[in-house]
């Protein structure tokens, strides 16, 4: 399709017929009119280990229950024998002298011939790819007098042997050994079977297999797939490491950063909160182990370029579960932990915490500028604890911005309490969360218009459109949500000096094994394809230019009016104007624009569209692409520019300035 521009004349072939049949919008911009700054930061990325985002899914990690930690303890563990082998295996508990990870195996081969073993189910299965390697990693020590050695076999689902090595642990003392495993199959359930020969008995621990190629090739790493589709959203941040997870269904499953950081085999596993979240959607094999804890998260935010955002616990357990309080007069270790966070990310080798940063590999600070107090805590249990926190943290590092919460709700007693309160104490930054139906989405593109434009701002913490209803399994990841949502940042995007920040959640969920639906970006044990919902938030995040200025129909702010909402920036960087526009409507519209005070417009311009004729249209594993982007050429020529809006689209338009 080609648009051209002209003043006041449509030449596009295909936009002359349509004139004669689709409605014509004129639309204004004031290219020299600038209503507010657009912050580097404001569409970034909610990250929470919900929907096996973390364990079993970014972090790489194929063997699950690696160190025995979940409660039953050889969870996703089944015993193993062949030619003639045999023995036992025993879990053994080590409380006192290892707290953190008590338990440990011992296999006792009691056959001098065949072997005798365990398989590990993975995630799921292990999605193990052809001609890659995977290295295979585990803590071990030989009873007296044993020289039990380890056979180590991948097999596909069907039983056959896809890779295989050895290794044989030497000597009494614990030692971490390592061996590579070549496979020879592609295959996204595979199992990693151990097998023990030789008469005698061994202990075994962390038992571990990760593909050798991750993200930035990190031993130990992230899914480099996953991460690649973060890094494409080019976010301005990322939130950490939620959610509710950040609170805990009570308080000794809160999440705790200290034990998140330094050697794997001493990060104290715990019960994921999701695990038992949902009664319909139970994953009793759900537990934290924290591979990817707090070092990784900044390295991860560094990697894509995004602001770190820590969200800390504030003293309360989830208010859905057990809402269970710090006393006031005990609170202060959670005080410390968030000032200790804030020390280890930025600390120089003087003090305590950035020294173990730089111990960790990291010298450079991370210059953590923001933090989250509390996730979605309510009333005046959180107003006392608030207070506390925000002494501490602003006496201390006054620069350091809050984020504050505004509750569960974006209206309502709690929300209402929340946002006068905090407000009224002068607030950096309220987190608001709203996970409502499409219609809620456009009805609330004027939300922000009213807001105080001085006082405290707003950080969208977590939003998606649900249709029908919250975290029900019928949510779909649909071309209605997204358009819905593309048609409510909008709003965001007009009220930029007042809303900061934006982000869509959750983000990451397995096809096999989530607990909250939709979400950003779907992925099996292989692959992953990204939801049209996705390509919205792409689309605004590469399109955030610097400075938004005001773009009209008939003198207003364009919220609705014939299904259409429009917003538009300036890019000083590149020169440019950008404008987003949804015709939410499910007949074609031709929009023209009227754009002054940008002096001539250069010829080339684009236009890239995210559209389906179906509002139900969804992408999949198996159709990744039904809904995505299109990007063609625009032929400029003068300052007016009409072009036709397909029914249901999500347009975005570039325009160069000419040099002065
Ligand atoms: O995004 C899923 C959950 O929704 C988050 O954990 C919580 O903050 C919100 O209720």
């Amino acid at each position: 399709m080609k648009y051209f521009f002209f003043t006041g004349l449509l030449l596009s072939t295909l936009g002359l017929a349509n004139a004669q049949t689709a409605k014509r919008l004129n639309f204004t911009v004031k290219a020299d009119s600038i209503k507010a700054h657009v912050q580097p930061t404001m569409y970034g990325i909610f990250f929470e280990d919900i929907n096996m985002a973390a364990d079993g899914g970014v972090y790489a990690e194929l063997v699950k229950n690696r160190s025995f930690e979940f409660n039953t303890n050889l969870m996703g563990w089944a015993e193993q024998r062949k030619d003639g082998g045999n023995g036992t295996v025993s879990v053994v508990d080590r409380k006192t002298e290892r707290p953190e990870n008590p338990h440990y195996l011992t296999l006792n081969v009691s056959t001098p011939k065949g072997y005798y073993g365990l398989s590990n189910e993975g995630f799921g299965g292990m999605g193990i790819r052809k001609g890659e390697m995977y290295n295979f990693s585990v803590f071990a020590r030989q009873h007296v007098g044993s020289k039990i050695s380890l056979l180590l076999e991948l097999h596909d689902s069907t039983g056959a042997v896809i890779g295989k090595t050895t290794l044989t642990p030497q000597g009494t003392e614990w030692k971490r050994y390592h061996a590579t495993i070549q496979a020879n199959t592609t295959t996204p359930k595979a199992k990693l079977y151990i097998w023990a020969a030789n008469k005698g008995s061994i202990d075994l621990d962390m038992i571990s297999l990760f593909p050798t190629h991750t993200w930035k090739n990190r031993p130990g790493g992230l899914r480099a797939d996953l991460v690649q589709k973060l890094y494409d959203l080019k976010p301005g941040f990322l939130r950490f490491p939620g959610g509710c997870i950040v609170e805990g269904r009570d308080l000794a499953n809160r999440y705790q950063w200290k034990k998140t950081i330094g050697d794997i085999d001493k990060r104290e596993n715990i019960m994921n909160r999701w695990n038992v979240e949902f009664e319909k959607r139970r994953t009793p094999d759900y537990y934290q182990t924290f591979g990817l804890g707090f070092m990784e998260y900044f390295m991860l935010a560094e990697d894509i370029g995004a602001e770190p955002l820590p969200i800390l616990n504030c003293g309360m357990a989830c208010q859905y579960n057990t809402g269970q309080l710090v006393p006031l007069n005990q609170i202060d270790p959670y005080i410390q932990d968030a000032l200790d966070l804030i020390e280890f990310a930025n600390g120089s080798a003087d003090t305590k915490w950035g020294k173990l940063r730089i111990a960790l590999g990291h010298p450079k600070p991370f210059n953590l500028k923001m933090m989250g107090v509390g996730n979605e805590q309510w009333g005046e249990q959180y107003i006392e604890r608030w207070k506390v926190f925000e002494k501490a943290l602003k006496d201390k590092y006054p620069q350091i911005q809050l984020i504050s919460s505004a509750g569960p709700d974006p209206s309502g007693d709690k929300f209402d309490y929340l946002n006068a309160t905090l407000r009224g104490f002068k607030a950096d930054i309220l987190d608001e969360h709203y996970y409502r139906n499409p219609d809620w989405f456009f009805k609330s593109v004027t939300r922000y218009d009213n807001y105080d434009r001085k006082g405290t701002k707003i950080f969208a913490g977590e939003y998606a459109a649900h249709s029908p209803n919250k975290a029900g399994t019928e949510n779909a990841n649909n071309w209605q949500s997204a358009i819905a949502e593309a048609a409510f940042m909008t709003g965001l995007e007009r009220n930029a000096d007042v809303v900061l920040m934006a982000s869509y959640a959750p983000l990451l969920a397995k096809v096999d094994a989530w607990q909250w639906k939709p979400d950003l970006i779907w992925f099996d044990n292989l692959n992953s394809y990204a939801t049209p919902n996705y390509y919205v938030q792409q689309l605004y995040s590469l399109n955030k230019g610097t400075d938004v200025v005001p773009l009209t129909l008939n003198g207003k702010a364009v919220t609705g009016q014939d299904g259409q909402f429009a917003s538009a920036v300036l890019d000083k960087k590149n020169n440019e104007l950008i404008i987003k526009i949804i015709n939410t409507g499910k007949d074609t519209m031709e929009a023209a624009f009227d754009i002054s005070g940008a002096g001539s417009l250069r010829k080339d311009g684009l236009l890239t569209v995210l559209q389906s004729d179906d509002l139900h249209t969804e992408n999949s594993m198996s159709n990744p692409s039904a809904v995505k982007p299109h990007t063609q050429t625009l032929t400029v020529n003068g300052k007016n520019l009409v072009l036709d809006m397909k029914p249901y689209s999500f347009n975005v338009i570039r325009l160069k300035f000419a040099a002065k």
